[in-house]
């Protein structure tokens, strides 16, 4: 991160956290933070989904207010998921495993009626579609959290695992990369442990993926061969 992104801006609500891709997070204080889009865009429908799942015993930031572009939310102390599997503090089958299964329990959630949430299918359920390892904080208290429910919405399940494995398979297949290697466990372990087979909806995520704005040309480049390791690891798991 570029230090400037630090220095205190003058509207800033209190230290900024992280600035993400889509979010500079502040903290209020030990027990809150506040995430604001940095485009502006309005935080409604995510704190629906969030307050919904949190409210059914799912492990997500408790919602505290949200107005236009900010989310005021529990301040969650830990780690993520990224940070500890590069640390080697959680070896890579674990947080694969992880992955799998805040997925199937979050699938598993009843579906709210909201009506700023539209069911497009019968067999909708709460998807997150960005779920990764920087978006899990390893927190003492209650294991381990999702955060970033930006892209959250009601859809299938397996666009969802579709994702997150295109989004791992992304990183394998980064060959010369640094994690390649980790990825490619990641993914498989991954596979293994989902309970929905991602491949009916693999397509639409590469779909959703390739429209992703925040691409840069090379993360564009490496989806097609993201998509082939996906398809060729899914087929062994689902079949
Ligand atoms: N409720 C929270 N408590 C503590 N840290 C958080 C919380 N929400 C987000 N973060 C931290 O801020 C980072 C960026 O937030 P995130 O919601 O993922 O935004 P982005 O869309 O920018 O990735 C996360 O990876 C996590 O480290
Ligand atoms: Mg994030």
């Amino acid at each position: 991160m570029n230090p400037a992104q630090l220095a205190p801006h003058d509207d800033a609500p209190g230290p900024l956290l992280t600035s993400g891709r889509d979010a500079d997070v502040y903290a209020l204080d030990e027990d809150r933070v506040l995430r604001r889009n940095r485009d502006g865009q309005s935080v409604l429908r995510e704190a629906a989904i969030v307050r919904h799942v949190w409210a059914h015993g799912f492990p997500a930031p408790q919602v505290f207010r949200a107005e236009g572009a900010d989310l005021e939310m529990e301040r969650l102390h830990g780690p993520t998921l990224l940070q500890a599997l590069a640390a080697e503090e959680v070896p890579l089958r674990e947080g694969a495993t992880m992955l799998a299964e805040l997925l199937n329990r979050l699938h598993r959630l009843p579906v709210p009626q909201d009506d700023l949430l539209t069911v497009g299918n019968a067999d909708d359920v709460v998807v997150h579609l960005d779920l990764h390892p920087a978006n899990v904080v390893l927190t003492e208290s209650h294991g381990p959290a999702v955060v970033d429910w930006s892209a959250a919405r009601l859809g299938s399940a397996a666009l969802d695992v579709a994702t997150t494995a295109l989004l791992l398979a992304e990183v394998a297949a980064d060959e010369g990369g640094d994690y390649s290697h980790a990825a490619q466990v990641l993914l498989v372990a991954f596979l293994a442990a989902v309970d929905t087979d991602p491949l009916p909806a693999l397509d639409e995520a590469v779909r959703l993926r390739t429209r992703d704005s925040h691409l840069v040309p090379g993360e564009r480049e490496l989806v097609p061969a993201a998509a082939a390791l996906v398809t060729r690891y899914a087929h062994g798991a689902h079949s």
